[in-house]
């Protein structure tokens, strides 16, 4: 019987480690750390049906978004989590205000982390993905620890808990790909080394936004939905960006949620949703924009700053770029 025994994540990390001579072991302390976090949250999201955490806290967050119970409990799950496993200095999370000192752990944690603990929450109360999104740095011990530049990335990844719970990250090296075997409790790597396709056919784009677009971005988006390009390209859009963008990384395809007019800066968050989904996209050989320029050509001002994003194939994205400098 072949067991999956290399391919689990903790003999992948640690192989990874010795190659990247990042001998410090703390790395696959910190990595084993958000992977327990994602079992659990994987777990709760899939109960969170029979245990009460659907509906909203009363609460809004840092970006004035209402809160849902759910995700909540997420931010607390993995900030104790993360919080205990000594890796951490600081950590950002999407639902507080302020950075959080880590003062569980050992406060000597070599690495500071930011992470949207539950992203596509509109979709909660529905079977539709949700997931995890979180994005690390080397600890420097100064003022902004959270206000970098994408060359600082130590790694990033994001989950997904829909028809299988899985796990894509980067720790430098290839993206990979894990699937989490519900009969062990383990992650086992599925995609060792995930190549983004050339072009895709689909678009992904919010398009009850439409009224609000820049005039160059309804034109590049009526361009993919009519024969302008050739054949009319297939709209999908789940509303996770977990979900939307997982779908562009393996089919290839454009995801959009654009800048507007009533909305200059955005919807999604730049230090923990657009970097670390930018961070795996480029490395996987996709493009990234915020309209203007690649997202990890961008520092963020403050934790919460919003951005516009799109990140798609080659094709697609060139051709975008192209509208945009029209
Ligand atoms: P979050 O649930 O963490 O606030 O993130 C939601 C984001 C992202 O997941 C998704 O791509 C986008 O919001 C959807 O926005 P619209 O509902 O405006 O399309
Ligand atoms: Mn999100
Ligand atoms: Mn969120």
């Amino acid at each position: 019987m072949d067991l999956p025994i290399q391919r689990t994540l903790a003999r992948v990390i640690r192989q990874d480690e010795k190659e990247a001579q990042v001998a410090t072991g703390e790395f696959s302390e910190l990595m084993l750390a958000i992977c327990y976090g994602i079992k659990v949250l994987s777990q709760m999201v899939q109960t969170a049906g029979f245990k009460g955490l659907y509906g909203y806290t009363g609460e809004t967050n840092a970006s004035g978004d209402k809160t849902q119970k759910l995700d909540e409990e997420s931010h607390v799950v993995l900030e104790q989590v993360l919080g205990s496993a000594g890796c951490f200095g600081h950590m950002v999370s999407e639902e507080r205000d302020e950075v959080l000192p880590v003062t569980r752990g050992s406060k000597s944690g070599k690495y500071v982390v930011a992470f949207d603990p539950l992203d596509g929450s509109s979709n909660i109360g529905t079977n539709i993905p949700v997931g995890t999104i979180f994005i690390i740095f080397k600890r420097l011990g100064i003022e902004n620890e959270f206000l970098r530049p994408a060359s600082d990335i130590v790694a990033a990844g994001y989950s997904v808990y829909g028809a299988q719970t899985s796990l894509v990250f980067c720790a430098g090296g290839p993206v990979r790909g894990f699937t989490l075997d519900t009969s062990l409790g383990e992650f086992v790597m599925t995609e060792p080394d995930i190549k983004a396709p050339e072009s895709g056919n689909t678009y992904s784009v919010n398009e009850g936004n439409g009224w609000d677009w820049e005039a160059n971005v309804q034109s590049y988006v009526n361009s993919l939905k009519t024969h302008e390009r050739g054949k009319p390209y297939s709209g999908r859009y789940v509303g996770s960006l977990v979900a939307d963008f997982d779908r562009t990384l393996k089919k290839g395809g454009i995801f959009m949620h654009p800048a507007t007019k009533s909305k200059p800066t955005g919807k999604l968050r730049l230090l923990y949703e657009a970097m670390p989904v930018s961070y795996i996209a480029e490395k996987a050989g996709l493009l990234t924009s915020n309209g203007k320029q690649s997202i990890l050509s961008l520092t963020p001002s403050s934790i919460h700053e919003r951005t516009g994003f799109i990140v798609g194939t080659k094709k697609e994205m060139e051709w975008f770029n192209q509208a945009m400098a029209s």
